[in-house]
C-alpha cells in the first residue's frame, strides 16, 4: 500500500484522497461544511478567469431521494448529500474555451475539501451520462449550463481503500528531460521486435 502520510496537511489530503464507492453512514452533512466545499470549487483557477463552473449542493431529503432514484449506485443510495457540477462555455480573451479545465480544477478542489472535512466522495461523470437531463431538472439549473459531474458527500461507513494503483513515478514524471524508464523501456523494446 502506498504511504499517504505527510507532515503537511494539504499534501496529506492530496495523497490520501481516493475514490470512495462504499456505503455512507446516516450522518448528515451540515450546511456550513457543504458551503465550504462549494467555496473550494469557487476558489479554483479558471482560464482567463471566466469562472465557467457552477455548483448546486443538494441536502433537501426530497431532492436527495429523487437523485437516488435517477442515478442508481449502491454508494449513492446511502449518501446524505450530493453536489452537482455544471459547466458552460465562455470563450477566453484568446477565443478558446477552457471550461473543461475549469470544472476539472473545481472538482478536484472540492474532492480535497470533502476529504479534509472528514467526508468521502467519488467523481461520477461517465456514470451519469445517461441521466443528465433528469438530474439537472431536480435542481432546476437553466441553460446554458450543462451538468457534467456528480459528487456524493458523506461519512464513510466502510473501510477506505487506498487510491487506485498509480503507474510508477519513473513512467510519468521526470526532472529536466524525459528519460525512458528502465522497466518500461525494456517493455517497449519487447513490443518493437
Ligand atoms: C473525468 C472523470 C470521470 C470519472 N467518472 C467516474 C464514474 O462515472 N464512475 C466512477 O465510479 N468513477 C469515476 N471516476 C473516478 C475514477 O474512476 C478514479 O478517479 C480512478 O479510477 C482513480 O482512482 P482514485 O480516484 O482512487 O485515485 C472518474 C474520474 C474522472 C477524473
Amino acid at each position: 500500500m502506498t504511504d499517504t502520510s505527510h507532515p503537511n496537511e494539504t499534501l496529506s489530503t492530496i495523497f490520501s484522497r481516493s475514490s470512495y464507492r462504499g456505503l455512507f453512514t446516516g450522518t448528515p452533512v451540515p450546511r456550513h461544511d457543504l458551503e465550504t466545499i462549494l467555496r473550494a470549487g469557487i476558489a479554483a483557477p479558471s482560464g482567463c478567469n471566466r469562472q465557467t463552473t457552477a455548483f448546486v449542493a443538494v441536502d433537501d431529503p426530497d431532492r436527495v431521494a429523487r437523485i437516488k432514484q435517477i442515478f442508481r449506485r449502491p454508494s449513492c443510495d446511502t449518501a446524505p448529500a450530493f453536489i452537482l457540477i455544471f459547466t458552460r462555455e465562455i470563450p477566453g480573451v484568446d477565443g478558446h474555451n477552457y471550461n473543461i479545465e475549469d470544472f476539472s480544477a473545481a472538482v478536484e478542489n472540492m474532492l480535497l475539501a470533502i476529504k479534509s472535512l472528514g467526508y468521502e466522495s467519488c467523481w461520477y461523470q461517465g456514470g451519469i451520462r445517461n441521466c443528465l437531463e433528469p438530474l439537472r431538472a431536480v435542481v432546476r439549473m437553466p441553460d446554458p449550463y450543462r451538468l457534467i459531474c456528480l459528487l456524493p458527500v458523506g461519512v464513510a461507513a466502510e473501510p477506505l481503500h487506498s487510491a487506485a494503483e498509480k503507474k510508477p513515478f519513473g513512467e510519468r514524471a521526470w526532472f529536466n528531460e524525459y528519460t525512458p524508464d528502465a522497466v518500461s523501456y525494456t517493455h517497449l523494446r519487447a513490443h518493437e521486435t
